[in-house]
């Protein structure tokens, strides 16, 4: 679980950032989902992964995530278009606090897989035990 910095390739005409599978982010990219039009109050994820790895960005506006790996839980915020938070298998994920113009991307190393989804959070914590 980090936040990383992306390069901004940025001239007078606007900023770029690209970020490449296996090389900016320790992963190849299987697919890509994105979060937008979600209300403040509400809260998306809840929910951890046996095998997916997830790379978040706010692209735009801002929200925050908070990771849970069954010992501490830390909340990130993501502000920036070149910042992005690396979430890791069994690693329990809730964002909230949308802004209203958020748009969250997360890239993630596996195929759309319900059986891959740990969703209650008294099994997450057996996990541990
Ligand atoms: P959900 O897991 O509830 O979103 P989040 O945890 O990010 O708040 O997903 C909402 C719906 O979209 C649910 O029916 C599953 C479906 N879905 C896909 O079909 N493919 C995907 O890659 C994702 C992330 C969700």
């Amino acid at each position: 679980m980090s936040i990383v910095e992306h390069r901004v390739l940025g001239d007078h005409r606007g900023q770029l950032i690209a970020i490449e599978g296996a090389r900016d982010i320790p992963f190849e990219i299987k697919r890509i989902f994105y979060i937008y039009g979600a209300q403040p109050n509400t809260l998306r994820g809840q929910h951890a992964h046996h095998k997916t790895r997830q790379y978040l960005i706010a692209v735009s506006g801002s929200c925050n995530v908070t990771l849970d790996d069954g010992k501490q839980r830390i909340t990130y915020s993501l502000h920036q278009p070149d910042i992005g938070l690396l979430q890791e298998p069994l690693v329990w994920g809730t964002m909230h606090d949308f802004s209203h113009d958020c748009v969250l991307v997360v890239l993630a190393s596996e195929h759309y897989e319900e059986n891959d989804y740990i969703r209650n959070y008294a099994h997450f914590q057996e996990m541990f035990k």
